[in-house]
């Protein structure tokens, strides 16, 4: 028996509804594809009662030249899926849909099912084969073998999710129940659409948005039946129980690449929205109110520590606003990884605020760090992008940010969305705590409410400046990144993105680290980035960073500044030099990683590489 392919972040959706359902399915997939691309496949019960599927490796266009060269019968009822494995090859064999009970009965999955192995050899011992490595096909089987002894896929896929360990969202059909379509998740994400006369299931809401944005977000451990009809939800024991309706704030336009090259292009041309977006509504008259937060201020008041958790480019958003947080607040804050986090005791407690940050608000480091929190007794807090996702679902309260959708799996406009939530809770919390002057808190209100036309200006004033170098460094084979105070996770921020998108190593670092070791990593021709804080706010910290500039310089180094509009220091000593405008300094860190993200984007194209769906990589990680 081989390795198990097992399913980090797949794209799951369902249809049944009186309209055929392939178009539907495969627009479906296309917007989910960010959620996986290694294979997709599709499975509809047609109109003379047979199941018919095709599944094929590769991205969603090669399942779609099949189709359309091998036309397949349609269906009103049906399931796709887009995958995204982390062991076995993405072959045609392992892609979803899984059939089993005769071909009769389709299944498809996100997550892993971790008892798969007993489950596998307790079918082997009774005769049951298998065509792929998969754990899905197991619950496939699995799933058959009930149904044959009940004749009610309802009840044959209760019995089955409540022997599965470990996290999934699966979906089911049986050709002899055409007009139904069950699902079952837990700690992976599941959403249900409502539309007139037909129903959805999504792994998430842009699966179904194009036809309805109306949605019911499904709990843990809950299954869900739909038909044409409605839609009905039970606990894996078969009770109702109640669903929580949302409305989709976005339109199926806003997840489209548009006229754009590519949606990371998209995405970075929307950072100046995504902050805008995120603040609206939530200041008034020079000072932070957020309504989600209402009811909540003797915790806010209560607390003696903030304890930050996030992975990758979140965690680098949460240790950009922990300067925010300490100053305004004067709340101790720890900033941590949160796959660190649970496997080394932390000190939380009832006094403890855990505030998560997730775009997908599905990472499963994420999450699980969350719920041991709880487990300890903190308060949890999310910093979401993602209607109905787990976390928010799984934490006390929640703001969203409001970045719109992202797709691309580099994460961009969702970054400076993280930070801006990230300050407008922190002016929150200290309005509360009263350790800000009124006016203090109304510079910060306006320096925030100017933050996306100065975004706006990096991008006109320095895209295409941008754009034309990194097309010369698409040989460099190294980049470093340095920088100071609020400067430092920019630094790692850049680094990060030009690692996933280009393949080119990169390090951030903390520029008065240099002397400690990484200045021996300066030889001739070492193109350095440097995140200069402003000399007008910053006047000692810019003075040490221009000298950092001059070590580097003096051993060869290729130096890239950016610096404050009108800080000359920098030009004797920098190569290039890209403008950002004049902020205050926890400010400028939004403007800041601007110019980072449209060069790491610019270099990855010169490269000639997919921007959008880097190699190994998967917009969000729903295992640990
Ligand atoms: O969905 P999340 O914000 O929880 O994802 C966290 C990281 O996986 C994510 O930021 C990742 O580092 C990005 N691909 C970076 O661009």
């Amino acid at each position: 028996m081989g390795a198990p392919t097992m399913e980090p972040m797949c794209g799951i959706v369902g249809y049944v509804g009186p309209r055929d359902s392939q178009a539907i399915l495969l627009a479906g997939l296309a917007r989910l594809e960010y959620r996986g691309y290694d294979s997709a496949g599709i499975a509809v019960i047609d109109g003379a009662g047979e199941l018919d599927m095709r599944k094929r490796a590769g991205k969603l266009q090669v399942l779609r030249d099949d189709l359309s060269a091998h036309p397949m019968p349609d269906g009103t009822t049906g399931i796709g899926h887009t995958r995204w494995a982390t062991h076995g090859g993405p072959t045609d064999a392992n892609a979803h849909p899984h059939l089993a009970d005769d071909d009769k009965l389709a299944v498809i999955h996100n997550g892993i099912i971790e008892n798969f192995s007993e489950l596998k050899a307790e079918l082997l011992s009774e005769g049951y084969t298998f065509r792929s490595e998969t754990d899905t096909e197991v619950a496939a089987v699995l799933l058959g073998r009930e149904y044959q002894a009940s004749g009610d896929l309802v009840a044959a896929f209760r019995t089955v999710v409540s022997r599965l360990d470990g996290a999934f969202t699966l979906l089911a059909m049986h050709r002899d129940q055409p007009g139904l379509v069950v699902g079952a998740r837990r700690n992976s994400p599941l959403v249900i659409g409502l539309g007139e006369g037909e129903n959805f299931l999504g792994s998430d809401v842009a699966a179904f948005v194009e036809h309805t944005r109306n949605a019911l977000a499904i709990g843990q451990d809950e299954i869900v039946a739909i038909t044409p009809a409605g839609v009905e939800v039970t606990d894996f024991s078969g009770a109702p129980v109640e669903v929580e309706p949302f409305e989709v704030v976005w339109d199926a336009s806003a997840a489209e690449k548009g006229g754009w090259s590519s949606f990371m292009a998209k995405e970075v041309s929307e950072e100046p929205e995504a902050v805008a977006n995120t603040v609206r509504g939530r200041l008034h008259d020079g000072t932070v109110t957020i309504p989600e937060l209402d009811g909540m201020d003797e915790l806010f008041t209560g607390i003696r520590r903030i304890v930050v958790i996030a992975c990758g480019t979140a965690a680098y958003a949460g240790q950009t606003g922990k300067y925010a947080l300490e100053q305004w607040t004067r709340i101790p804050v720890d900033v941590e990884l949160a796959h660190e986090f649970r496997y080394r005791d932390p000190v939380i407690g009832e006094d403890t605020l855990v505030v998560s940050i997730s775009q997908s608000g599905e990472t499963m480091d994420t999450l699980m760090a969350v719920k041991y929190a709880r487990e300890q007794g903190a308060k949890t807090l999310s910093i979401c992008n993602t209607q109905g996702a787990t976390i928010p679902r799984e934490s006390d309260a929640v703001i969203y940010t409001h970045a719109g959708p992202e797709v691309a799996v580099a994460s961009t406009k969702a970054f400076v969305a993280q930070i801006t939530a990230l300050y407008l809770l922190a002016l929150h919390v200290a309005r509360l705590r009263g350790t800000i002057s009124v006016g203090e808190q109304a510079t910060h209100v306006r320096e925030l409410e100017a933050v996306p036309a100065k975004i706006q200006r990096v991008l006109e004033e320095e895209q295409t400046h941008i754009e034309q170098f990194s097309h010369w460094m698409a040989d460099t084979q190294s980049v470093l990144f340095l920088g100071r105070h609020v400067g430092y996770p920019i630094a790692l921020e850049g680094a990060l993105k030009l690692k996933e998108i280009s393949y080119i190593h990169a390090e951030g670092f903390a520029a008065g680290e240099l002397k400690h070791g990484p200045i021996a990593l300066i030889e001739p021709g070492q193109p350095v980035f440097v995140i200069v804080p402003s000399p007008r706010e910053s006047a000692e910290l810019h003075k040490k960073v221009v000298s950092n500039i001059q070590e580097i310089r003096a051993r060869g180094a290729r130096v890239i500044a950016v610096a404050e509009e009108g800080d000359a220091a920098v030009l004797p000593f920098a190569d290039e030099v890209l403008r950002i405008p004049l902020a205050g300094p926890l400010f400028e860190p939004l403007l800041a990683v601007v110019p980072l993200h449209i060069f790491a984007m610019g270099l990855a194209t010169a490269k000639g590489l997919d921007v959008d769906q880097p190699r190994n990589l998967a917009k969000s990680v729903t295992v640990e």
